[in-house]
């Protein structure tokens, strides 16, 4: 069943769309239209409308908090697997070493965004990776 519906979304004419997973959930290009708005509406403030992250973003803010990095491939977000991208996104710094917990500002997201969102906002991250970057990704 499972492999039959994957051949039925490849004959899909959205062919950007078609393969991207979150965790083992096939993403329709609904899902990935729904992850945008989530991500201009929830993301884009600190990561950037267009997932650059803040301007030197390398560079800790005075006080030594973080700054919010790039989703796009000169960020380190494609260095790590969906369960901890998710994690990330329901949690934020909340479940992090108390230590981190100082030095970042990212909320969670649990109580704010339903997990179907979630998903389809780490999905649309995703989707604009290079299919290079999410084969790799896809091996974390
Ligand atoms: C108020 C600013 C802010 C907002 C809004 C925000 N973030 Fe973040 N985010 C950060 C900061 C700062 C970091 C880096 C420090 C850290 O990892 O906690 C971060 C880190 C992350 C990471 C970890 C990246 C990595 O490589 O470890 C992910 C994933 C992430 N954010 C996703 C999101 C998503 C998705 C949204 C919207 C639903 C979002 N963030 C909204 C500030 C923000």
């Amino acid at each position: 069943m499972f492999g039959m519906g994957i051949l039925a979304i490849r004959r899909d004419e959205n062919r950007a769309a078609e393969s991207i997973t979150v965790g083992s959930t096939l993403l329709s290009s609904d899902d990935l239209n729904l992850g945008k708005v989530v991500y201009a509406d929830n993301c884009a403030s600190c990561h950037g409308e267009n997932l650059e992250g803040q301007e030197d973003w390398q560079q800790n803010n005075d006080d030594g908090s973080f700054k919010a990095p790039p989703h796009d491939e000169d960020g380190h977000t494609w260095h790590h697997n969906d369960e901890y991208l998710l994690n990330r996104i329901r949690y934020g710094t909340r479940e992090l070493d108390p230590n981190m917990q100082s030095l970042s500002n990212m909320p969670g997201y649990d109580e704010i965004l339903s997990d179907e969102e979630i998903e389809a906002v780490l999905g649309y991250i995703k989707s604009t990776w290079s299919p290079s970057i999410q084969e790799i990704q896809a091996q974390r």
